[in-house]
């Protein structure tokens, strides 16, 4: 099946747009097996090898926004799958539901480092040890509702699991973005989902959890 790529159908924008235009050439490669991939912080930054530490013990929780509910069918499937909880960022004011508006609204958000308030911040955060962390791709990177919810939290000494569904970019600039907004936190491997294929991305969460001992490979 041919996918429509985001870019190619907002390529004018992308043009003038010198933020995104960097977004499907990201190096980022998350198709590799978990601790292998470069953007792993353990692997820049000399934290412990995470290979030594069982997650499977962690206190986990699943946190995402979406827009159009793709992102919450990989978040909920991925809170099923490690027993957790799951907690929504909602923006106060509801983005337009029409794509071409959201789209353009989004792009001049961005531009002026918007930030929207959200109706609430998670009060199960302090407790969690890992946290898994869902948004789709805006513009190359997290949506603006959740830069506000990481702003406004406080993430140190977590480790952050990212993940995000796309329409071409992958994770675009996300993953720097997260070292930029929670530099006291620690990250491991996060897993991209095309939009097209959310629908049948079940067994690729289960293997992506698996690979990172968050859960038995026959869970
Ligand atoms: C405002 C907006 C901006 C987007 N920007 C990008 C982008 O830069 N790169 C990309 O690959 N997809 C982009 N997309 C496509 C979404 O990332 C994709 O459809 C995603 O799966 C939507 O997730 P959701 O259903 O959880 O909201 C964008 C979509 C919207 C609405």
């Amino acid at each position: 099946m041919k996918r429509r790529h985001f870019l190619s159908s907002f390529a004018a924008a992308a043009v003038t747009c010198p933020l995104i235009g960097c977004a499907p050439c990201s190096h980022q490669d998350d198709d590799q097996p978990a601790g292998t991939n470069q953007t792993d912080k353990s692997a820049a930054g000399g934290t412990p090898d995470k290979s030594q530490v069982d997650y499977s013990q962690k206190k986990k929780l699943v946190i995402y926004f979406s827009l159009t509910g793709n992102t919450r069918h990989v978040a909920e499937h991925t809170a099923k799958l490690l027993g957790s909880e799951i907690f929504e960022i909602v923006p106060t004011v509801p983005y337009p539901t029409e794509y071409d508006v959201v789209v353009k609204q989004a792009k001049e958000e961005q531009d002026r480092d918007f930030r929207p308030e959200i109706v609430s911040l998670c009060d199960r955060l302090p407790d969690a040890e890992v946290v898994f962390l869902g948004s789709p791709c805006w513009w190359g990177t997290v949506a603006m509702p959740v830069m506000t919810f990481l702003e406004r939290s406080d993430f140190a000494g977590k480790v952050i699991v990212p993940f995000m569904t796309h329409g071409g970019s992958k994770f675009g600039r996300t993953l720097a973005d997260l070292d930029r907004f929670c530099p006291k936190a620690d990250r491991l491997k996060g897993l991209t989902v095309w939009a097209d294929d959310v629908p049948q991305s079940d067994p690729q969460v289960q293997q992506w959890l698996a690979s990172l001992g968050m859960i038995t490979a026959d869970a």
